[in-house]
Parts: C-alpha cells; structure tokens; sequence
C-alpha cells in the first residue's frame, strides 16, 4: 500500500507537475532578454526639496546578463542620472510615460558609457577637458561641427581649449564618433538638464529662477546591458521644490 503510494506520487510529479514547469509559457526561460530593473532608491520622494538643496541620490541596477549592482557586478560609469528641472509638469514628463520615453534611446551616450570620455569630461562642468556646455557654446551645432569634432574624438586634439592633450580614440569609428558629437551638442546645449555618470552622488537643485515660486526635477535613472541582444531599463521620478 504505502510503495503503491509512491509509485503513484512519482507519476502524478513527472507526468504532470514537471512538464508544467517546463512547458508553461510564463517560465523563466522565455524572460532572460529581460530589461534591467534600475531602481532611484534615494532621495526619498516624501521629502520637500527646496532652491540651492544639495541632493544626495543612489541607484540600484539588477540585470539577469550583468549581475547585481548590490554585489558590485555593474560598472558604475554604466549607469546614468539625467535629471531635469521643469517650472510645471507636462504630459510628456509624467513617470508614468517613460516607457514612451524608451523609443528614443540616445545612442550617443550610451556609445560613450563604453569608452573613456567621462573620466575627462561632464556634462556641465570642466574637468580635464571642455564641459559638453562649453563644446556647444562654442560651435554650432551643423553637421559640418559634427565631422571636426568626430575626428578629433577619433584622431585626438591639442592647442584647442589649454594646454592639455586629448589623446586618440581609434576604438571608435567616424560614425560612432558623429553620433557622440551630435549628442554632445545638444545634450550641452540644455541649460536645464544634466547627466551624471555614476551609481551614486550629489547634485545641488538650482537657485529659484526669477518669476518662478516652484518647479520640479525629473530625475530618471538608466542601464543598458550588455546582452546578446542590449536592453535598456529606466527609473524616473519627480521631485517638488518649494
Ligand atoms: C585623458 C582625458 C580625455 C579623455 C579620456 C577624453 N577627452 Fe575629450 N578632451 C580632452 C581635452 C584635454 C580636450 C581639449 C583638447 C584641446 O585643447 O584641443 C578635449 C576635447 C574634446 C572635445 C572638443 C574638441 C574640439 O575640437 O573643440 C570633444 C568633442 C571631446 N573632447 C570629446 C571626447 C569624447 C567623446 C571622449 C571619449 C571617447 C573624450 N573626449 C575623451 C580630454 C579627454
């Protein structure tokens, strides 16, 4: 009786509770080209945040090709913070549309996260070479700048903005390097946005701007993996300052 009850235990496993692991169309099999899960976990949204406020942040990154960045398996030059200062918030902000906001992916930045250029160079604020600022006030943004710039990201430059050299960068090619320059100009060229590399930092929310009594920072957090196929996972959030 109780060998009977074995028996009849071990088909009722393999004939039906087994093949419905394997074979049931929700199975993890079936998710491995999965988008990252990036998560802004600080600041803390139910905080009031006022002008001139310096804003400590942190990202979590969890990837089913790249590992955890709980357990330092993701390259933190990798990551991006772009945040966004906006006096009212439109349709188009809303956190609850940035899947919409996944269609354009900026090839640009996510060609630069590969290679050096953050080591030497921010968004608004010079470091060993120009600010992406400086670079797009002082070239227009043509496609003609698009060629210079390409080359000497590709070839190197010296003797345009001091003394200090920046060497050559022949893993890139001309294209890539064009659709870095075209980032660089337009990216530089908003005076209300910023991108900081990094799983963690600081930034400091402006001071109030004149006729405006409030406004809001779109901070959205992204990854793109490094899959057979890439995937991109984001995180946005909206903070009020008063
Ligand atoms: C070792 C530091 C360093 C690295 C790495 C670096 N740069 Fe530069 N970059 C500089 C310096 C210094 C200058 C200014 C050179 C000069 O005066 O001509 C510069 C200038 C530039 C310019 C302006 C060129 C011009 O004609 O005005 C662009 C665009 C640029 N870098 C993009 C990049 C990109 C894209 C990367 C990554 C692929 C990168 N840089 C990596 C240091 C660096």
């Amino acid at each position: 009786m109780k060998s009977e009850l074995h028996v009849n235990y071990f088909l009722f496993l393999s004939c039906i509770i087994l093949p419905y692991f394997f074979l049931h169309p929700g199975s993890n099999q079936n998710s491995v080209s999965a988008k990252p899960e990036v998560s802004i976990v600080q600041p803390d949204l139910n905080s009031v945040y006022h002008w001139g406020d310096q804003v400590r942040y942190r990202i979590t990154v969890s990837d089913m090709n790249d590992g955890d960045s709980r357990f330092g398996e993701i390259i933190p030059l990798e990551v991006f913070l772009e945040t966004k200062f906006v006096a009212e918030l439109g349709y188009t902000d809303m956190p609850l549309n940035s899947g919409l906001q996944e269609i354009k992916e900026n090839e640009g930045l996510y060609l630069m996260r590969k290679s050096t250029c953050f080591g030497c160079h921010a968004d608004k604020t010079m470091l060993v070479g120009p600010s992406f600022s400086d670079i797009s006030d002082r070239y227009p943004n043509n496609p003609e700048t698009m060629s210079t710039l390409a080359n000497r990201i590709v070839n190197g430059s010296s003797g345009k903005w001091s003394d200090i050299d920046m060497p050559p960068h022949n893993d890139l090619s001309i294209e890539e390097a064009k659709k870095i320059s075209a980032y660089i100009l337009q990216q530089g060229s908003r005076k209300n946005s910023w991108v900081y590399p990094g799983l963690e930092g600081v930034f400091r929310i402006i001071d109030k701007p004149a006729g405006t009594s409030g406004g809001y920072y779109l901070l959205t957090a992204s990854y793109k993996n490094n899959a057979p196929e890439p995937a991109i996972g984001r995180h946005t959030i909206v903070l009020e300052i008063r």
